[in-house]
């Protein structure tokens, strides 16, 4: 079986990559620097002549919200494009959950993608996760106000991308549901308190302060607008197991 994986060279990509290799199965890490480009469609028939799955890993280099939004519109349907004219049989899709309840322009791009991919007629898995344990510093520095970061007192349960990977792997090697899956971390804290332990643990000074009308990422975020309201799959690395591993530099 051979798999291509698109942002082959990300931070969820190479993870993914490097378990599927494991299994002994042709895998194809694409982007840009290998010269696969869902922008300008360069090297991607090649790519997926004869490949049975794609996986789509990809992320915009830019998170403004125009250019996001832009870039997930074109990527998605000249990879969709590609897949249909040489035959895939599965796209998986990495997205987010909550991106239909909650109203920011990179949340709008992701909501974008998924419906590319709904309509395409291609068999498909996507999944939504839960925000990566790797995201929490951005997440910090983008709520950062002076010495303060403000965040509003919502529910949070990020997941590590090797538990991301891992579930990403499976999916890509079981049929395609034609819906979706979401997915989640095993533990699932106030907002405010997981960003605090987490820039205490990196010896970060700044103070977390819960205000209830402080944004994410532009948006208006609920209790429950971040975290999965049915079933989820959960990971199995909570946050001080994760700590402890990207401290050693694992
Ligand atoms: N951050 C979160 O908390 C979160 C939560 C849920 C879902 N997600 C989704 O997870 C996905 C993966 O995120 P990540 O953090 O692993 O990404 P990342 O580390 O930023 O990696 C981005 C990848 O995209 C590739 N890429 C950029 N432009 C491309 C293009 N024009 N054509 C093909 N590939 C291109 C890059 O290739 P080069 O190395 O060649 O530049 C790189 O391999 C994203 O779709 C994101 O929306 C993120």
């Amino acid at each position: 079986m051979k798999i291509v994986v698109i942002g082959g060279t990300g931070l969820i990509g190479s993870k993914t990559v490097a378990i599927l290799r494991q299994g002994g199965r042709e895998v194809v890490a694409a982007s840009p620097k290998s010269g696969v480009d869902t922008i300008t469609g360069e090297g991607l028939k090649e790519v997926m002549a004869g490949a049975q799955v794609v996986i789509n890993l990809a992320n915009s280099p830019s998170f403004e919200d125009k250019a996001v939004l832009e870039f997930f519109e074109t990527s998605g349907r000249n990879l969709l494009a590609a897949e249909a004219a040489t035959g895939v049989q599965h796209h998986v899709a990495l997205s987010i959950v909550g991106i239909d309840r909650t109203d920011n322009g990179y949340f709008r791009a992701k909501a974008a993608q998924e419906k590319l991919i709904e309509t395409s007629g291609i068999p498909y898995t996507i999944i939504r996760s839960t925000q990566f344990l790797e995201f929490l510093g951005g997440i910090a520095a983008s709520s950062a106000d002076g010495n303060k970061v403000r965040l509003p007192p919502v529910l949070f349960q990020p997941i590590a991308a090797d538990d991301v990977a891992a579930i990403v792997a499976e999916v890509a090697l079981a049929a395609p549901r034609s819906g979706i899956v979401e997915i989640a971390g095993p533990e699932r804290t106030p907002f405010n308190k997981i960003v605090a332990r987490y820039l205490k643990a990196v010896g970060d000074p700044r103070e977390v302060v819960s205000d209830p009308k402080a944004r994410y990422f532009d948006g208006r975020v609920e209790e429950r607008s971040l975290v999965p309201l049915g079933e989820a799959r959960l990971g199995r690395i909570a946050f001080d197991e994760w700590l402890g591993r990207s401290q050693a530099g694992a």
